[in-house]
């Protein structure tokens, strides 16, 4: 238990944007914070933190509270280990009543896995440091191999001795209990006995983000061909194999410093590269990647550079692993050593100037490389050629973001010397299946968003809202109150059907493949979709009246608040009545404006990419540079004569 006035002392040092700033990155803006939320997947912020109130609040998914409470959310602990990891960070000393028997044992499961796990690290790496054994077998070969003291404390290296029950007896004479030896995987029960399941091993502790130990990796110090080479800690209450990388606790200050990750392979490869001096390396440890390890990365920077082995199998079966990265919307390159070397034997030839400046040179882009490579090998084999377009097409589909696939597209038919349209229609194609398949699963996501618990805009923080919100929060408005209203009479394909408000829209935005930011106004027009496809007319009482709580708040707000027409409308000085009147002219204008809004966001954003943009990046950059100008003409032209009338 820890003493109240250490509890009080620790709230009042841990200062929110520092405690924050460790997990995810923030920007200053005004008088606040903002930052990608780690509790939902995002692609622009809504994630706010006030220093002067002490708190976060993401206004995408509604959590919120002070730097206690984050720590808690973010790193899945309790109330007591959130305040022990934070007196940890500030030094503070916990002054503690001592713990009865009766009071470990309420110490929740997790807190004791946790607790065991740190005890085994402590003791594998005092094995490796004082012991004999560990000291003459251990550190011997970790001396060979060429890895010296501060890379080997830093990321606490250890050694289990060879004898069976060697960790077991120990933990078991320090009080720790049976179960949670068990649990953590640390110990092996046969028939009535407890055994090591690491010995005779080099241990590498696998951390938390916030550095607690979860996990061991343990590599075997025979040839022997019978024996794996790793032994890992299973899957437990602690340890989810698919949402941890490891290193990613020493890493993310360099990857935030360097915008930028490198993913490699394995343990040794990853202390390798701190020991050169290059710290923001991550490792997937051997397995394929998971987009929830991707989403790990994500929270840091939106550049992955995945560095291989120089072995052709290799690379072959890791390209479609790569695909996951770019459906994640990160950038992606890939950077080939050459043959027989890998990261851990190139970066003890080189220093981390040498090496960084290796990576540049050689670093390609993902997409680029994977066409280069499938066309050089499809050469002159017309069969093959056919399959590698299909093959390169799906990578170039599971980007999000529609500019980039048109830049890629191009620069695909070049290389492939195939006609742009034929790879356009094929990435639709396969665009439109992926999107049939999620559609299935859209309920589900729908009541896990609901369940979330999301708050509206106006709670907490009264920060005024983002330009981008205010276009959402104009279409959505015009969507709430006008959706059953018809627009236009029919169309070409459906001429016995009048097009109405919230027809218009939702076409609108899914031509776009727009998606809103802010998530109840994701959630109207995915129920409207809904009503829509059941041939429902979504109507204000859809939305007023929903069971969701949330929703029918916002449709209240949006139904209720005056706006005497959107801006466009107050500088004409047009006499209108209603804007029922000018629906015709509002409607796709305002569409039009956001969509304008959105690109010009867009073109801003890669002129200020291109400053520092490397030769293959700016020529990919200044490719999406044009599409855009010519978009924003095409748009700028478009809302010109709408609003001329
Ligand atoms: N791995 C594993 N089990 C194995 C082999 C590999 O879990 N039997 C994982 C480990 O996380 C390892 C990674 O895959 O770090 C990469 O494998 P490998 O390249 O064989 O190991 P290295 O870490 O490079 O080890 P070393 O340099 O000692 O060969
Ligand atoms: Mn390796």
């Amino acid at each position: 238990m820890i003493d109240p006035s250490t509890i009080e002392r620790i709230i009042d040092t841990a200062e929110i944007t520092e405690v924050i700033q460790d997990f995810i990155t923030l920007k200053k803006r005004g008088v606040n914070y903002i930052g990608l939320c780690p509790f939902h997947n995002e692609k622009t912020p809504s994630f706010t933190v006030s220093p002067s109130k002490g708190i976060f609040k993401c206004f995408g998914c509604g959590k919120g509270g002070n730097s206690v409470n984050f720590v808690m959310e973010h790193e899945h602990v309790s109330w007591v280990e959130a305040l022990r990891f934070l007196a940890g960070k500030y030094g503070i000393e916990i002054i503690e009543k001592e713990i009865s028997p009766e009071e470990k044992e309420k110490q929740d499961d997790r807190e004791s896995m946790m607790l065991v796990s740190g005890f085994a690290g402590k003791f594998f790496a005092g094995c490796l440091n004082n012991h004999e054994e560990g000291l003459a077998v251990g550190m011997e070969y970790l001396k060979e191999r060429g890895y010296r003291r501060p890379v080997i404390d830093k990321f606490q290296v250890g050694y289990s001795p060879g004898k069976w029950d060697a960790f077991t007896q120990e933990a078991l004479k320090n009080g720790f209990k049976a179960e949670y030896l068990e649990k953590t995987g640390l110990s092996i029960n046969k028939g009535d006995k407890l055994f090591d399941r690491f010995n005779g091993r080099i241990i590498f502790p696998i951390h938390s983000l916030s550095g607690r130990i979860l996990a061991f990796g343990a590599r075997t110090l025979k040839q022997d061909k019978n024996t794996a080479k790793y032994l890992n800690s299973p899957e437990s209450e602690i340890y989810h194999k698919s949402r941890i990388l490891y290193g990613l606790f020493f890493a993310k200050r360099s990857i935030v410093q360097n915008d930028k990750c490198y993913l490699v392979e394995g343990y040794t490869d990853v202390l390798s590269m701190h020991q050169a001096g290059i710290e923001n390396v991550v490792a997937s440890s051997g397995t394929a990647l998971t987009s929830g390890q991707i989403r790990l990365i994500k929270r840091f920077t939106n550049n992955i550079t995945v560095l291989y082995d120089g072995d052709e199998a290799g690379i072959k079966a890791s390209l479609r692993g790569i695909d996951l990265i770019l459906e994640e919307g990160m950038n992606v390159k890939v950077l080939m050593f050459p043959e027989g070397e890998d990261p851990d034997s190139f970066s003890k030839k080189s220093n981390s100037e040498s090496f960084i400046e290796y990576i540049r040179e050689n670093e390609l882009d993902f997409v680029l490389f994977k066409t280069r490579l499938l066309s050089e090998e499809a050469k002159s084999d017309p069969v093959k050629k056919a399959t590698m377009i299909g093959d390169v097409v799906r990578s170039v589909a599971k980007i999000p973001d529609r500019i980039t696939r048109m830049v890629y597209i191009r620069e695909c038919a070049a290389i492939l010397n195939v006609e742009e349209s034929i790879l356009y229609s094929e990435a639709d194609d396969i665009r439109r299946k992926e999107a049939v398949k999620k559609n299935r699963h859209q309920y589900n996501d729908q009541q896990r968003s609901k369940s979330e618990k999301i708050t509206s805009q106006s709670a907490l923080m009264n920060s005024p809202l983002p330009e981008k919100e205010i276009h959402e929060r104009e279409i959505i408005r015009l969507l709430v109150n006008h959706g059953s209203k018809e627009l236009f009479p029919s169309t070409e394909n459906h001429p016995e059907k009048p097009v109405t408000v919230a027809d218009f829209i939702i076409n609108e935005l899914e031509r776009d493949e727009l998606v809103l930011s802010n998530v109840i106004y994701n959630i109207i027009i995915r129920e409207c979709k809904n009503l829509i496809g059941q041939n429902m007319i979504p109507s204000e009482k859809s939305f007023s009246n929903h069971q969701d709580t949330e929703i029918s708040h916002v449709a209240a707000d949006l139904l209720s608040t005056s706006y005497d027409l959107s801006r466009i409308w107050k500088r004409k000085e047009a006499q209108v009545e209603t804007e029922e009147d000018v629906l015709k002219e509002l409607v796709p204008s305002t569409v039009l404006a956001y969509k304008s809004f959105l690109v010009r966001e867009w073109l801003k954003d890669t002129e200020a990419k291109l400053k520092d943009a490397g030769d293959e990046e700016s020529i990919l950059l200044q490719q999406r540079y044009m599409i855009l100008k010519n978009i924003n003409m095409q748009l700028a032209r478009q809302l010109g004569n709408r609003t001329v009338f």
